[in-house]
C-alpha cells in the first residue's frame, strides 16, 4: 500500500498513535530491512518515549543478508533488542513472542515476584507505510484481518486481536511517516516502493538505481542484463539506453525505467540494501 501524505495526515496518525501507547506493554516498530535508516519515522523516539520497544527488520529476505546482520548488531549497541523478519513466513514471525519477552524479561521477572498473574504481552505495530504492517498481523493471525481500517483516521476504540494466550496486538497497527524533507531518502522509498515515483522522474529513479548495483551489486546487475565489463563501465544513461535495447524497448527509456524499478522493488536483481551500513557510521 503506497499513501499520499499531507501534513494534517501526519498530525493525526502521530495523536492516535500517542494516545494508543498507554495500552501496550510493548511496541513493534517495523522498518524495511532494505532501508534500516530511511524507512524508520524520525519523531519515533518522541511518540514511543520509554516504552520498551523490538526493533523487526522486515522484508530480511529481499536485504542484503550481511548488511541486515550488521544493523541488527547496531540497533543491539544503541540499547534495542531487535530481529531479522519475513513476515510472510510463518516460522519467521514464530520468533517474535519470545523476542518481546526478552525485551520484557524485567517487567515479567517484578509481576511474578509481585504474585502478579502472567497475561498476554499487549503490543502495537508502527511503522511507515509499506513495510508490511497489515502482513504481519496477517501471518500473526494465520488468516486475512479485517481491519477496522488500515488507514490513519480510523479510531473505533480499542480491539485487539488475539493470538494464542501469549500476545495481544491492538488491530489497527500504527502508521507514521517517512521522514520527506531528504531527497535521497525519498529516493529510495520510492526504489522500494513505500512511497509513489509519481513525485520523481523514473529514468532519474532507475539512472540512480544502475549507480547503486554497479557500485555495490555489480555481479547482479551483469547476471540479470547480460551484461559484460566492458558494457558495465559506460556512463550510465547510456547503460540504460543498452538494457532498454537488450529488452526489446528500443527507445523507449521510460518503459525501461519502469522495469528496472519494478525488478529492483521484487527483489528479481537480488538481494541488496540501499542504507550502506558503513555510510552512517563510518
Ligand atoms: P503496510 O501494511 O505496512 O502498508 O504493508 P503491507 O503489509 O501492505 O505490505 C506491503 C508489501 O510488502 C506487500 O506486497 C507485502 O506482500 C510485502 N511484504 C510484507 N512483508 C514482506 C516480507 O517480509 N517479505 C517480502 N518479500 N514481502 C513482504 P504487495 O506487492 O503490495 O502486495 P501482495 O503482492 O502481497 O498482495
Amino acid at each position: 500500500m503506497t499513501i499520499q501524505w499531507f501534513p494534517g495526515h501526519m498530525a493525526k496518525a502521530r495523536r492516535e498513535v500517542s494516545e494508543k501507547m498507554k495500552f501496550v506493554d510493548i511496541v513493534f516498530e517495523l522498518v524495511d530491512a532494505r532501508l534500516p535508516r530511511s524507512s524508520r519515522n524520525p519523531m519515533l523516539d518522541q511518540i514511543v518515549q520509554q516504552k520498551p520497544r523490538l526493533i523487526l527488520l522486515n522484508k530480511a529476505d529481499l536485504a542484503d543478508p550481511n548488511q541486515t546482520a550488521r544493523w541488527m548488531d547496531w540497533f543491539k549497541e544503541q540499547g534495542y533488542e531487535a530481529l531479522s523478519l519475513n513476515a510472510k513466513n510463518d516460522k519467521s514471525v514464530k520468533q517474535i513472542v519470545p523476542a518481546a519477552k526478552k525485551v520484557l524479561a524485567d517487567k515479567l521477572a517484578r509481576d511474578k515476584e509481585r504474585g502478579i498473574k502472567p497475561r498476554a504481552i499487549r503490543a502495537m505495530v508502527l511503522g511507515i507505510p509499506n513495510v508490511g504492517k497489515s502482513t504481519l498481523l496477517n501471518h500473526l493471525a494465520g488468516k486475512k484481518i479485517a481491519s477496522t481500517g488500515n488507514k490513519p483516521g480510523v479510531t473505533k476504540g480499542q480491539q485487539w486481536l488475539r493470538f494464542g494466550s501469549q500476545l495481544e496486538l491492538l488491530d489497527t497497527p500504527g502508521i507514521l511517516w517517512p521522514k520527506f524533507e531528504d531527497p535521497e531518502v525519498g529516493k529510495r522509498l520510492a526504489l522500494t516502493g513505500a512511497i509513489k515515483d509519481d513525485l520523481l522522474h523514473l529514468d532519474d529513479l532507475a539512472i540512480d538505481e544502475l549507480g547503486f548495483l554497479r557500485r555495490f551489486y555489480p555481479e547482479q546487475l551483469k547476471e540479470r542484463y547480460k551484461l559484460t565489463d566492458e558494457e558495465m563501465f559506460q556512463e550510465l544513461p547510456e547503460l540504460l539506453m543498452l538494457i532498454a535495447h537488450k529488452r526489446g524497448f528500443k527507445d523507449d527509456y521510460e518503459r525501461a525505467s519502469e522495469m528496472l524499478i519494478i525488478e529492483l522493488r521484487q527483489g528479481r536483481l537480488g538481494r541488496y540494501t540501499l542504507d550502506r551500513f558503513e555510510e552512517y557510521t563510518e
